[in-house]
């Protein structure tokens, strides 16, 4: 079979209007930005308004990145939707591609949670290497505040919304250097957003179970210790798969979830604290969205430039989690 490389040729990002601030959210529950800012880094988040949708910020981001890498919309072949907060369940890519004009473009859905980014990358990966696909657009995007219970303080005050998204074509050298995936379901009720059935009887003994879906719940503790063990194992084996040592890492894109995991995971990898890009402070956890709007601020700053290796690990609801390493440009 003939294979191809990967090369990542843009980025973007959506810029949604509303912020909130953790002052703002010491209005709603008993919190403080003292709390909040030690605990987790997070000062501020923004929030998906009237007008804004999915699709909306998951479009604008793509158009970014599009424009970013100066390819047009009808040279793509394959728009992929990492997000777990879809306008419709059916999928949301598909009105993506039709906002994008992308008409040649296969459109679909992927869901892994805050993992949702890294997994797409590398299913985008596999579609080029094997010469299926030159051009994908893989955006990373959710407006998790539409499913927070705003009166759970242990929740309410992480979660932020966003898009990013990121160009990979077809070139000759390989600029994915390594990755690797994981799942545990055996630790799926840490972290839930869970469909909440109501069951209906429609006639004899047939019922239905239309509901909808309870807001996020999470065992704090719990999401921490994993994230703290298993990140910086995934991100130290792929550097050994990819013959790679901490040192060859520019920059060190995580999940943006808490600024004590990234503390700790950049410790153990002994990275040094200005290689990890961290913007939570700005936009919370914005799940899906967090690499790939970090990514596209580093590289629009001039932070991150062609040629630098990023690594990046994506962690959070299924349990998922994996890392992607790769050069820039
Ligand atoms: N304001 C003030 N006090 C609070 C708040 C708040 N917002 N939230 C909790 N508290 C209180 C608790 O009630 C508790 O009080 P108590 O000691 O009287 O019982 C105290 O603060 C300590 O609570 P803990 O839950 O132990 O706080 P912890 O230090 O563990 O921090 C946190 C909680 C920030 C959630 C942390 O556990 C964390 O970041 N976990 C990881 C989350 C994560 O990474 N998620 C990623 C995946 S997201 C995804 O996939 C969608």
């Amino acid at each position: 079979m003939q294979t191809h490389g990967v090369a990542f040729t843009g980025s973007g990002s959506a810029r949604v209007r509303a912020g909130l601030s953790n002052d703002d959210l010491a209005q709603l529950v008993e919190t403080s930005d003292e709390w909040i800012s030690t605990r987790t880094g997070i000062r501020n988040r923004h929030v998906a308004g009237s007008g804004e949708s999915l699709c909306s910020l998951a479009t604008e981001a793509a158009q970014a990145a599009l424009t970013a890498a100066s390819l047009d919309p009808d040279d793509v072949d394959l728009i992929l939707l990492a997000t777990s907060t879809p306008d419709d369940l059916f999928g949301t890519a598909c009105q993506v591609q039709a906002g994008l004009g992308a008409t040649r473009a296969v459109a679909f859905d992927l869901t892994a949670a805050c993992s949702g980014f890294v997994f797409g990358v590398v299913t985008a990966a596999q579609y080029i290497r094997t010469g299926v696909f030159k051009n994908i657009v893989v955006i990373g995007a959710d407006v998790l505040t539409r499913w927070v219970d705003w009166e759970d303080r242990t929740t309410c005050v992480l979660f932020g919304d966003g898009a990013g998204a990121v160009v990979m074509q077809a070139a000759e050298q390989d600029q994915l250097l390594g990755f690797k995936l994981h799942s545990d379901g055996g630790m799926n009720n840490c972290l839930n957003l869970a469909y909440q059935p109501s069951h209906q009887a429609l006639v004899n003994d047939v019922t239905t179970q239309r509901g909808t879906f309870s807001p996020i719940t999470m065992n704090g503790r719990e999401v921490y210790r994993f994230a703290v063990s298993r990140v910086p194992e995934v991100l130290e084996k792929t550097l050994f798969h990819a013959e790679l040592e901490t040192r060859d890492i520019d920059w060190l894109i995580l999940h943006q979830a808490n600024q004590r995991i990234l503390d700790a995971v950049a410790k153990r990898l002994k990275l040094p604290n200005e290689r990890v890009v961290s913007n939570m402070a700005k936009h919370g956890n914005t799940s899906a969205a967090s690499i790939p709007l970090a990514l596209d601020e580093w590289v629009r700053a001039g932070h991150i430039k062609a040629g630098d290796t990023v690594a990046t690990s994506g962690f959070g609801a299924g349990l998922t989690w994996g890392a992607a390493i790769f050069k820039w440009g």
